[in-house]
C-alpha cells in the first residue's frame, strides 16, 4: 500500500459510478473501501484494507463528490429585496444582473476573493469537490478580466460570461457590446478562462449575438457553453447543438425539436432546478429529456439573483420530487452528468484512476439526499474543491499575488481588512 495512502473504510453502500465494480448502473458496492493516495482511487474492495490514514465509514453510504458544473460565485451585493418582491409576484426577468454588475463593479479585488472563498467553502461542506464558475457581473473588460482571474485562482473551470447581459452603458448598442466581447474581452481572457459562455434569451442576446461569441471562443481555443431556454422557448438549445457545446444550461422551455437535439447531439442538457425554485418558473420535463437518450447534468447555478444556493443535495430532491428524475438518475447527474459537462472523465467516479474526491453520507444511502430533504445528510467532504490556489495572471490579481482595491477605477494594493 502506498505510504500515505488514505482508507476510506466500512462504508455500508458504496457509489463508485462504475457498473463494472458494483450493482446497477452507479455500480453500488456494499461493505467496501476505498483507497487514496496522492488525490487518486487506487483500490475499491471489500472493507478492511490497510492504509496510514484511516476513516471509518460507519456503514454510511459514499458517493463521489459532487459536480457543479454552473456557478456565478464571482459577485458582490444582495438581492434579497428583489427575491422578496418576487415571492410578491414580481416577475424574474434577469434584469437584476445590473444590479449585482453595479455592486461588483464597486467591490476590491480582495474582498471579491474573500467572497468566493467563502461560498467555496459552503458548497465543500455541501459535498461539491469539482466546481465551474462564471464571470459575468462585469461586463467591461478590467472587470471581467478580474472576475475570470479570480474564478481561475480557484478552479481549473473558470468560464467567461461577458455577454450576460447588455450593460447600461451600451443601451441600444447591443452589436457594440458584442464585438468589444468578441474582440477585446475575449483576448484578455483567452489564456485564463477555459470556457466561454452567452445568455441567449429575450431580453439578453439573441442567436446571432450568442453565435458570434461562441464563434469568437472558439476561435480563442476555448470551449464552449450556453444558456439556454431559461425564460421562455427560443433558439438556444439548437444553437448549443449545433455549435458542438459542451453543455446547454436551464433548458426549462422545451420544445420536441429540442429534445430530438439534445438526444442527437453532443450537448449536455443541464438543469438548474434551484433556479426555477426561485424564480417560479415550471420545472423542465427531464423525464422526456432523459427518456430520449440526452446526457443530463444537475447544477446550482449558485448567483444572488436567481439561486443563491451552494446545496446540490437541494437540487437532488427537486429534480426528485417535482423532475420526475429517478433518484439514481439524479445523482448521476450530479456526478457523471456534471462531469460530462465540463468534458471531464477524470471526476464524479469512484473507480480505480479517477480522483479520490469522496462525499460521506449521514446516512446508509443515496436514497436519503432525496428522502430527507432540506437535512444536513454530508458528514464529511474529501479532496478538492480548492486545496490549492493556481496562478494568478492578467489584471486583477498583482503580481506579487496580492488583491487590488479599486480607487477612482485603477487598482492599488488592498490596505487593511476589506
Ligand atoms: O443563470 N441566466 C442568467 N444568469 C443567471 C442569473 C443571474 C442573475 O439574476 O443575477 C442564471 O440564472
Amino acid at each position: 500500500m502506498t505510504a500515505d495512502a488514505l482508507v476510506i473504510d466500512n462504508i455500508g453502500s458504496l457509489i463508485t459510478n462504475d457498473p463494472a465494480l458494483g450493482r446497477g448502473s452507479l455500480g453500488i458496492v456494499e461493505n467496501a473501501c476505498v483507497v487514496i493516495a496522492d488525490d487518486v482511487v487506487v483500490a475499491v474492495g471489500p472493507a478492511g484494507a490497510v492504509a496510514d490514514r484511516r476513516i471509518d465509514a460507519g456503514g454510511a453510504c459514499v458517493l463521489p463528490g459532487f459536480v457543479d458544473s454552473h456557478t456565478h460565485l464571482v459577485f458582490a451585493g444582495d438581492r434579497s429585496e428583489e427575491f422578496t418582491a418576487r415571492m410578491d409576484g414580481r416577475p424574474y426577468d434577469g434584469g437584476g444582473i445590473q444590479v449585482t454588475t453595479d455592486a461588483t463593479r464597486a467591490t476590491s479585488t480582495a474582498r471579491l476573493d474573500a467572497l468566493v472563498r467563502e461560498r467555496l467553502a459552503e458548497a465543500h461542506r455541501a459535498g461539491t469537490t469539482t466546481i465551474e464558475i462564471k464571470s459575468g457581473y462585469g461586463l467591461t473588460v478590467d472587470d471581467e478580466v478580474r472576475s475570470v482571474d479570480i474564478a481561475r485562482a480557484h478552479t481549473s473551470e473558470a468560464t467567461f460570461l461577458g455577454a450576460h447581459l447588455l450593460p447600461r452603458e451600451y443601451a441600444g448598442r447591443a452589436d457594440d457590446y458584442i464585438a468589444l466581447v468578441c474582440n477585446d474581452m475575449l483576448c484578455r481572457v483567452a489564456g485564463t478562462a477555459k470556457w466561454v459562455d452567452a445568455f441567449c434569451e429575450t431580453g439578453a442576446f439573441d442567436a446571432d449575438q450568442c453565435r458570434a461569441v461562441l464563434d469568437a471562443g472558439r476561435a480563442a481555443g476555448l470551449g464552449l457553453r450556453l444558456h439556454g431556454n431559461q425564460l421562455g422557448h427560443g433558439p438556444g438549445v439548437q444553437l448549443a447543438v449545433e455549435c458542438g457545446c459542451a453543455s446547454v444550461d436551464h433548458c426549462t422551455y422545451l420544445t420536441d425539436a429540442d429534445i430530438d437535439a439534445l438526444a442527437g447531439g453532443e450537448t449536455v442538457a443541464t438543469f438548474l432546478p434551484a433556479t426555477d425554485f426561485s424564480t417560479r418558473q415550471p420545472y423542465p420535463d427531464a423525464r422526456r429529456v432523459l427518456d430520449a437518450g440526452a446526457t443530463v447534468a444537475l447544477a446550482s447555478n449558485c448567483n444572488p439573483g436567481s439561486s443563491y444556493t451552494t446545496s446540490i443535495s437541494f437540487c437532488i430532491a427537486l429534480a426528485v420530487r417535482e423532475m420526475h428524475m429517478t433518484i439514481d438518475e439524479a445523482i448521476a447527474a450530479v456526478t457523471t452528468g456534471g462531469a460530462a459537462a465540463l468534458r471531464r472523465e477524470d471526476v464524479g467516479r469512484l473507480s480505480p484512476g479517477s480522483a479520490g474526491h469522496a462525499v460521506i453520507l449521514d446516512a446508509p444511502s443515496h436514497h436519503h439526499l432525496a428522502y430527507r430533504p432540506g437535512v444536513p445528510l454530508i458528514r464529511q467532504t474529501i479532496g478538492p474543491l480548492s486545496s490549492r490556489a493556481l496562478p494568478l495572471c492578467g489584471h486583477g490579481m498583482g503580481d506579487d499575488g496580492v488583491g487590488r482595491q479599486r480607487v477612482d477605477g485603477h487598482d492599488r494594493p488592498a490596505e487593511g481588512p476589506q
